[in-house]
C-alpha cells in the first residue's frame, strides 16, 4: 500500500497537504483530542471569543498554559521538513494547516495557509496594532499595547470567531485544485476546516491519510490510510524519494 501511495504522490499534478495537531506531536506539542489531549486538561472556553473579551486575564492565564508554554521550544520534525522539501522541489503546491505553531514555516514551507491563524503574532484589541510574539512581554498578567494600553489578543481564531475570508478562499482554492491531498494528523472534527478534505474528494482528489488513530475521514473519504506517526512515516517515504 505504501508503494501505491508513493506512486500516487509522484504522479500528482497538484499535491496539497492538510495538517492538524498530530503532525506536531512528535515535536512535543500535545494534540487537542485523544489520550493526553489538551482539551482533557484545559477548558476550551478559555479561547471562546466572548469569554476572552469579558475575562481577558483569566483567558490569558489559561492560554499561556495551553499554547505559549508548549509551543515555545518545539522544533519542526521530519514530517514538516519533508513537506517543505517537496515544496522546494515543486512536488507540493501548498499546505493548509489548522495548526498555529508556525512549525511548517520554520521547516521552510512557504505556501502555508494558516486556517486558524498563528501564535506568532498578536493584535491590540484597542488600536489594532500588530505585534510579533518576540516583541511582547508574556510575563505580564495581561499583555498590553505599548501604543494605547489596551490588552492584546493572539492572532489565532478563537471559538466563535470567523475564519479570515482571504485565508478561507485561498484554502478552498487549494482544496479544489488538489488531485492528491495528504491529510495528516487531524481528527477532522472542527468545522469549517474539516470540510476541506471533503471538498478535495468531491473534486476527484485521492486522499492519503496519515493518523495514529482512525478519524472521521478514514472509513469515508480516505483512499489510503496509514496508522502511523507522521514523522516516522515521512522519514521512510523520503528515503524512497531520494
Ligand atoms: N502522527 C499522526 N497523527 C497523530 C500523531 C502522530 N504522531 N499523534 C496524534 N495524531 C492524531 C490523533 O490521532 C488525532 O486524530 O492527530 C489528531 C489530532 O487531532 P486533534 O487533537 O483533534 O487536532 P486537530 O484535528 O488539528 O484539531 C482541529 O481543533 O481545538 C481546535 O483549533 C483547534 O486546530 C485545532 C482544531
Amino acid at each position: 500500500m505504501l508503494q501505491e501511495a508513493i506512486k500516487t504522490i509522484k504522479n500528482a499534478k497538484a499535491l496539497v497537504a492538510f495538517t492538524g495537531a498530530g503532525i506536531s506531536v512528535e515535536s512535543g506539542i500535545p494534540p487537542f483530542r485523544g489520550a493526553g489531549g489538551l482539551w482533557e486538561r484545559y477548558d476550551p472556553s478559555a479561547i471562546d471569543i466572548d469569554f476572552f473579551y469579558s475575562n481577558p486575564k483569566e483567558s490569558w492565564r489559561e492560554m499561556k498554559k495551553i499554547f505559549f508554554n508548549s509551543m515555545g521550544q518545539a522544533e519542526p520534525n521530519t514530517a514538516h521538513k519533508v513537506l517543505a522539501d517537496w515544496e522546494k522541489k515543486g512536488l507540493l503546491k501548498g499546505i493548509i494547516t489548522q495548526n498555529i505553531d508556525n512549525l511548517h514555516q520554520r521547516a521552510g514551507s512557504v505556501n502555508v495557509k494558516e486556517f486558524h491563524g498563528t501564535i506568532n503574532y498578536l493584535l491590540c484589541t484597542g488600536c489594532g496594532k500588530r505585534y510579533h510574539l518576540g516583541e511582547v512581554d508574556l510575563n505580564a498578567e495581561l499583555p498590553s499595547c505599548k501604543a494605547c494600553g489596551a490588552f492584546l489578543k493572539p492572532d489565532f481564531i478563537f471559538y466563535g470567531e470567523g475564519i479570515n475570508p482571504k485565508v478561507y478562499q485561498e484554502s478552498l482554492d487549494l482544496a479544489y485544485t488538489a488531485d492528491v491531498m495528504l491529510v495528516i494528523g487531524t481528527s477532522g472534527e472542527v468545522m469549517p476546516a474539516c470540510a476541506l478534505p471533503l471538498t478535495a474528494k468531491q473534486n476527484g482528489a485521492k486522499i492519503i491519510e496519515i493518523n495514529t488513530l482512525p478519524s472521521t475521514y478514514t472509513d469515508s473519504i480516505s483512499d489510503f490510510y496509514f496508522e502511523r506517526k507522521a514523522g516516522e512515516l515521512f522519514g521512510e517515504i523520503a528515503k524512497v524519494f531520494r
